[in-house]
């Protein structure tokens, strides 16, 4: 049994990890929940009970032997020392320390083990990062990975509860002013640089020198860690989409084909490796044209995998399409999964 405190409750990750820890039954000695000083004194239901909303204090550390964070970076590096001093595990949902040397990087179904080296701080990777990998880890039984090219179709509530609300109104200022749409930035409480209803755009993040946005740069960075493989090589292209909730992503994998007596699987055999995979569930149905679609993954732990083919322009590479829901598999349960992987394996 342990001492749990979510750093984060009221927002869209934090109430997923309420969620995921009342559903997973996940033995908890104690429950703390926190959040800024505006949500103090508000309460969440857990478990038949209500449980209060508490101020984050330097001391809120020494009672808790995991902390879940999601309450973006600028928190997570904020409190990370008191934490540490208070000897409690830190996992952490937002990208301040996951390319850090020394902090594992963990998709507990592919890379649980990594838990073993950690040193008091855990990241959960990059919620498109997560539900790419979960596609495209089962497939390296077929051979080494050279390549991944992916596109994402990312859903609003990946920036936030204020995010889902934006898509909300500006949706219904759509309808209501008869198709004129009204643009968030002439609102300048909004979370978006544009309209996202009925209209879509390069992810809300910063343009690197290279011309990548971050959750692109994310992508790329964070699969070579995750994997252990620092020649893998990824080109991606992140887009925010009008969809309240779920990240689909169109993914091609290119083999190494130079190694001597590889042959591209067949389509039937990488259905049953996917099948096989904990986390997957496939979703390949070529009569119906029935593919994995963001309101048959909304709710699910499972990222939903189909649309498989062989890629026609290149003999050593497939075709795939892959949803999963960002606040589960890409946020609250994978930060549920790796404390349970902590208690499972002894190593809390
Ligand atoms: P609050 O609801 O009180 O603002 P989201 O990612 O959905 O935007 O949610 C962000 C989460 O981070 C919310 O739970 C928010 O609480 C919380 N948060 C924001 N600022 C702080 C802070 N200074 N200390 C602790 N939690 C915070």
């Amino acid at each position: 049994m342990v001492r749990v405190g979510i750093v984060g409750a009221t927002g869209a990750v934090g109430t997923e990890i309420l969620r995921v820890l009342e559903a997973r039954n996940f033995p908890l000695a104690e429950l703390h929940l926190y959040a800024s000083e505006r949500s103090v004194g508000k309460q969440l239901s857990f478990r038949g009970s209500h449980i209060p909303i508490e101020p984050l204090t330097e001391h809120s550390f020494e009672n808790l032997d995991i902390a879940l964070f999601s309450a973006g970076s600028d928190i997570t590096k904020k409190w990370r020392s008191a934490a540490e001093k208070g000897g409690c595990i830190m996992i952490d949902n937002s990208s301040a320390f996951r390319m850090e040397t020394g902090v594992p990087l963990v998709i507990p179904e592919i890379n649980g083990e990594d838990l073993r080296g950690h040193h008091g701080v855990i990241a959960v990777p990059n919620c498109s990062t997560i539900i790419m990998l979960m596609a495209v880890a089962p497939l390296r039984t077929f051979g080494k990975i050279k390549r991944i090219v992916v596109s994402t179709y990312q859903a609003v509530s990946g920036a936030g509860a204020l995010a889902i609300r934006e898509l909300e109104n500006e949706t219904y200022n759509y309808l209501a002013n008869k198709g004129l749409c009204v643009s968030s930035q002439e609102n300048t409480d909004s979370v978006f640089p544009h309209p996202i209803a009925f209209n879509l755009f390069c992810h809300n993040t910063a343009i690197n020198e290279a011309g990548y946005n971050g959750e692109e740069w994310k992508m790329i960075q964070e699969t070579k860690k995750i994997l252990h493989d620092e020649d893998i090589q990824v080109a991606a292209t992140c887009v925010r989409v009008p969809i309240f909730r779920v990240h689909s992503e169109s993914v091609n994998i290119e083999f190494d084909g130079s190694i001597s007596g590889w042959s591209r699987p067949s389509v039937e055999d990488i259905r049953a490796a996917l099948s096989a995979f904990d986390g997957v569930d496939v979703v390949d149905d070529r009569i119906r044209n029935h593919f994995p679609m963001p309101n048959e993954a909304t709710g699910r732990y499972d990222v939903l995998v189909g649309h498989i083919r062989h890629d026609v322009s290149n003999p050593n590479a497939i075709d795939l399409f892959a949803c999963g829901d960002q606040l589960l598999k890409g946020a609250a349960l994978d930060a549920v999964q790796i404390a349970e992987c902590l208690i499972q394996r002894g190593i809390l």
